[in-house]
């Protein structure tokens, strides 16, 4: 059985919109594959709710109990690889994981190790992308959904998907049209990764 971790930071509405999908579309059956851990660097990440009422294994890692982000990532990395087999390596998804990670992390987990980002990559990587694409004047603005690498919101880009930007947009519904757009395309683009891996 092939592990999903899933790594969170709050709501974790693209966590729930994966294990949603995986359910629905029996995962299990059709990739041999399952979420069976959803960390989050908050104790109080909502997300951690629906992962519990949906009986998957939950785990918190404060990362303010960590004197460096190496320390950090080694202790996460320590977590994920308890789903981890050399047959069966897992897939380790960020879904609003607000953290950055090192390169020694990233390169360990490197071609299975995704993230989603609220806009049309390369453009806007980092924080406040709706009020930066308001501000830019862009007419489109949207989401991508990729693959990490070492350099902060970049590395090989698994799916996207397009929302105009309407005359007196606010950042706020902007974001909650993107967010739609998000729970579509990242659990798509998992399943799309679970087929690739040939499971
Ligand atoms: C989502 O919009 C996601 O794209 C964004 O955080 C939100 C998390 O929502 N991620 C980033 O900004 C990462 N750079 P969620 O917790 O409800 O999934």
């Amino acid at each position: 059985m092939k592990n999903i971790v899933i790594l969170i930071s709050g709501t974790g509405s693209n966590m729930a919109a994966i294990v949603r999908c995986a359910e629905r579309d029996r995962w299990s059956a059709k990739y041999a594959a399952r979420v069976a851990c959803v960390i989050s660097n908050k104790s109080n990440a909502r997300g951690l709710l629906f992962a519990k009422e949906h009986g998957i294994a939950t785990e918190v890692l404060d990362h303010t109990a960590f004197d460096t982000r190496d320390a950090f990532d080694a202790a996460l990395a320590a977590i994920i690889d308890r789903y981890d087999t050399p047959d069966s390596p897992a897939l380790v998804v960020l879904a609003g994981f607000m953290r950055i990670l090192t390169p020694g992390f990233t390169a360990k987990y490197a071609g299975r190790l995704t993230n989603i980002h609220p806009s049309l990559l390369p453009a806007f990587p980092g924080l406040h992308t709706h009020q930066r694409a308001i501000e830019a004047g862009c007419k489109f603005a949207g989401v991508t959904v990729h693959l990490v690498t070492a350099e902060l919101d970049h590395g090989p880009i698994l799916a996207q998907a397009v929302v105009p930007v309407l005359v007196d947009d606010t950042p706020e519904r902007l974001a909650e049209r993107v967010l739609a757009q998000e729970h579509q395309i990242y659990p798509r683009a998992v399943a799309g990764l679970l087929q690739q891996m040939g499971h």
